[in-house]
């Protein structure tokens, strides 16, 4: 029977899966907490389809044309082809499992309207799709378990890939509970681990995405892609702990972004960009935010409280619950924050990695988005890329187990022992802590060479002092060996954002504010012996 390990339990992962299950193979699906804790639960808005119901005018090809310009054009036309034709069996294989989307009085699907679409495609949940989406997953999941084709392991933390000429045979996991470090072997391992957000602390997502797979991933050999592309989400709601997400469903049903001016409302968007102002992509809207330099509101005072209680609840319980504001007489004071990465592991259209049976699904790849990911389009690809990768390897020839790995293990476990022996305390959280001040201040919305630099020089500051001494024995041994592949990938964004002199999508330089037409390749990035090389892929061979 084929062997397959997922890592991370998230939406794609859950996808990957079950379907691999479906044909046959046996599953390790490992996380370090159950999926009803995955940042996918926190995926508001909606998901993206062209089906039988679809608005007049619409179609297939339109989806398509609004991801690829929404993605400033880097997004591959073939994978985003792949995507959008099979939304609609994706949204059908949805409603099989038991996900129940918003209906109308006459039991039609609901639909609304995302930031560059041409058509309202979007269907949802209310306003809490994500979480539909996983109960779905997870009954799905529990079934596959019963009949033993699943086995689910929590408490498990990725530790490094198995890897051994330049193919992948399993991965070294961190588990909590025995404090050591065990191997699963596998013919196949996808990592489905979720985005970056930790390197920036505060972000619209879970703190749990840290970026340490990609960059282990990376220092290991796996190639990083478009890590430049950081999309601020434009309505966000500031609370201590995080960035709430003021769903983008909300401009969708009619909401509208205004600052004052003299005790006036400006209505900047719609002065600037006409009646469809405020649904302009995420990257303009939060640009503009930004540009105006004062504080920006969102009202929907003005939609009925039917509406409201029908479409936009959640969004009506956070803001009383977080900030004690009534959504229906008062605005939402909202700025932009970090809230999905377009850039991760490099993968071809089956998302293979460029190491072999090492396949990335979900947020930790780059795919799809381009230089801009198009709301209701991550739920979309989450599912789609996560069944992609499960029918690839679920085809192919079993690879021969490599018995010489003991030594790697017997190795790494020694690190892990002394540090845990170390007497030397390293404030590690402290250290996250200086590198999410790092992020934001170099890597924000806005971006010069000057600021990138020294982003640069922090960071490999951050480096040099993290090899010497990065143990706190208080805390996991995950999060001081975590540290390393953290810091390696903010290394990697900041050498890509600083290589690309010019402004695209999200990535957007101050200093060379013009987008140059004769370039829309994807930015690649490897790691060869402390040298973080940085190249556009003009051969195209991972930007499907
Ligand atoms: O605004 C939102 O509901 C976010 C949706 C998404 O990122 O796709």
């Amino acid at each position: 029977m084929k062997e397959v390990l997922v890592i991370g339990s998230g939406i794609a992962g859950m996808a990957c899966a079950v379907r691999c299950a479906e044909q046959g193979a046996h599953v390790t699906l490992v996380s370090p907490y159950p999926s009803e804790r995955s940042q996918s639960v926190m995926a508001a808005g909606g998901i993206n389809a062209v089906t039988e119901q679809c608005e007049d005018g619409d179609s297939v090809a339109s989806h398509i044309e609004d991801t690829l310009k929404g993605g400033c054009w880097i997004g591959g036309k073939d994978a985003v082809t792949g995507l959008c034709s099979s939304a609609k069996d994706t949204l059908a294989y949805l409603e099989s499992i038991g996900t129940v989307f918003s209906l109308d009085q006459e039991g039609r699907p609901l639909r609304r309207a995302f930031g560059g679409q041409s058509h309202k495609r979007t269907y949802f949940c209310g306003s809490s799709t994500g979480k539909q989406i996983v109960s779905a997953l997870v009954m799905e999941v529990r079934r596959h378990e019963a009949a033993g084709s699943i086995e689910r392991r929590l408490r498990m933390h990725f530790h490094s890939a198995l890897i051994e000429s330049g193919e992948c045979y399993g991965a070294l996991l961190y588990d909590e509970q025995a404090r050591g470090l065990v191997p699963v072997y596998a013919s196949a391992v996808v990592m489905a681990v979720g985005g970056q957000n930790a390197l920036f602390s505060k972000t619209t997502g879970s703190v749990l995405c840290d970026g340490y797979a990609a960059g282990r991933l990376f220092l290991q050999g796996a190639l990083l892609k478009n890590l430049e592309f950081i999309q601020f989400h434009p309505t966000t709601l500031e609370t201590d702990q995080k960035r709430i997400l003021i769903t983008e469903a909300v401009r969708g049903e009619g909401g509208r972004l205004f600052y004052e001016d003299d005790g006036q409302r400006v209505y900047f968007m719609e002065d600037k960009y006409g009646p469809k102002g405020n649904l302009m992509t995420r990257d303009v809207v939060s640009r503009e935010i930004y540009a105006t330099g004062k504080n920006v509101f969102l009202d929907i005072s003005f939609l009925s409280d039917r509406l409201i209680s029908q479409r936009l609840q959640e969004v009506r319980d956070l803001c009383r619950k977080y900030r004690g504001i009534d959504v229906s007489k008062q605005p939402i004071p909202v700025a932009p924050s970090v809230h999905f990465f377009m850039g991760g592991l490099a993968v071809h259209l089956n998302h293979e990695t460029n190491i072999e049976r090492l396949y990335a699904v979900g947020e930790c790849a780059s795919m799809y988005h381009g230089a801009n990911r198009l709301g209701g389009n991550s739920l979309l690809a989450a599912l789609y890329g996560g069944r992609v990768a499960a029918d690839d390897l679920c085809a192919r020839e079993d690879a021969p187990r490599h018995p010489d790995f003991a030594r790697t293990r017997a190795r790494e476990q020694r690190l892990l022992d002394a540090a845990s022996e170390s007497k030397s305390v390293f404030p590690v959280a402290y250290m996250r802590d200086m590198l999410a001040d790092t992020m934001r201040a170099h890597m924000g919305i806005a971006r010069t060479e000057e600021s990138l630099t020294q982003g640069l020089v922090d960071v490999e500051y951050y480096q040099s002092v993290a090899g010497q001494i990065n143990y706190d024995t208080s805390v996991s041994a995950y999060e001081n060996y975590s540290l390393a592949g953290i810091l390696a990938t903010a290394h990697a964004s900041l050498s890509c954002a600083l290589a690309q002199r010019e402004s695209r999508g999200s990535h957007w330089r101050s200093d060379a504010p013009q987008t140059l037409d004769d370039y829309a390749y994807a930015t690649l990035v490897s790691y060869n012996d402390g040298a973080y090389n940085v190249w556009l892929d003009k051969e195209r061979e991972y930007e499907s």
